[in-house]
């Protein structure tokens, strides 16, 4: 890995958990960032979740400082040059994402490979205007992209089987846990089906069934544990496809179906109710109750990764 320069473009919360992950994978990664404060602020909040993952004793204080020293910042695209793959993680607007990856191409030769972590957007409509959409991947990480094992890999309708197969063996290399969709959908797999069960939650919420909390830990307390030791169509199989199709029967024409965001949603959202960056959302949140709540939670999940790894 050590041979491989990769550049993340953009040093916001996916751009540097993806560049935490790659450096700590002894991946050279270079960061392109527009925003001078961000650029100014990002090492130091990777350093922020190395000290967690070595809090947890995934990662000494040796290895911390040396995966710090692979990762060197800019402001220039220029210094995309000579990556292996280029990882796109600037903000979800199409004209935005085009823009970038052409400019791109002027810097980088067509083998170097050029990644969008799009939550959802078209990877046909990113790459259109490219000459060389054979290199053009998706690459969709979660939250913490350091942390959260799997990626979908999208391919486009011009994506070449090397490319995926490339990118695929990587991931793997560096313990992810890829899958590799053939089809570009909108929303892809993860996000169709998270905001299928957010679209309900909301909806919830909104006809004043029960509470943000009442709700959330309806969830996590029965489908969330089970969830992760079972999908959702092998637990389908544990339940039996005869009482599925049963409930289904009554239950499919009551669920929300609505094709545009709630009034509530949209209503928060015009509010600048944003959640934890604004201080309010479906709960309040204060400086502190935000910092810990986001820094417990990482920790959480780091120790849940380690028990499942052992
Ligand atoms: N936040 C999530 O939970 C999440 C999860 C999966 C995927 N994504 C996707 O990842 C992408 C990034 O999301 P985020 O949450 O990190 O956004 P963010 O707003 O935190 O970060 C985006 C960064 O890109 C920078 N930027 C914008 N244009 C740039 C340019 N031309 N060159 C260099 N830097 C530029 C911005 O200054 C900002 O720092 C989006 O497409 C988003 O949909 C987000």
């Amino acid at each position: 890995m050590e041979d491989r320069k990769i550049t993340v473009v953009g040093a916001g919360t996916m751009g540097r958990g993806i560049a935490q992950l790659l450096a700590q994978h002894y991946v050279n990664v270079h960061m392109v960032e527009q925003n001078q404060t961000i650029l100014g602020e990002a090492k130091e909040k990777i350093r922020g979740q190395y000290e967690i993952l070595r809090e947890y004793e995934f990662i000494t204080e040796h290895e911390m400082n040396e995966a710090l020293g692979r990762i060197s910042l800019s402001d220039s695209l220029q210094d995309a040059q000579n990556s292996w793959m280029v990882i796109e993680a600037i903000p979800e607007v199409l004209e935005l994402k085009q823009t970038l990856f052409q400019t791109l191409e002027e810097f980088c030769g067509p083998a170097t490979i050029f990644a969008t972590n799009t939550s959802g957007l078209s990877i046909n409509q990113i790459s259109v205007q490219l000459m060389h959409r054979e290199r053009f991947i998706g690459t969709h990480f979660f939250m913490p992209a350091a942390i959260i094992p799997l990626v979908e890999v999208i391919r486009g309708d011009e994506t070449s089987n090397q490319v995926c197969d490339e990118v695929m063996q990587f991931f793997k290399k560096i313990h992810k846990e890829p899958v590799l969709i053939q089809k570009d959908i909108p929303g892809f797999i993860g996000n169709r089906i998270q905001h299928a069960m957010a679209r309900e939650a909301i909806s919830l919420l909104e006809e004043g069934i029960a509470t943000a909390e009442e709700i959330d830990t309806v969830v996590r307390w029965s489908l969330g544990v089970r969830l992760l030791f079972t999908g959702p169509l092998e637990q389908r199989d544990l339940n039996g496809l005869d009482v599925h199709h049963h409930i289904a029967s009554y239950l499919y024409k009551d669920l929300e179906n609505r094709t545009e965001p709630s009034r509530l949603l949209s209503e928060k959202v015009q509010n600048g109710e944003l959640g934890t960056k604004t201080g309010k959302g479906f709960y309040d949140w204060d400086k502190d109750s935000q910092a810990a709540a986001l820094q417990m939670k990482n920790a959480q999940l780091l120790q849940l990764m380690k028990w499942i790894r052992k």
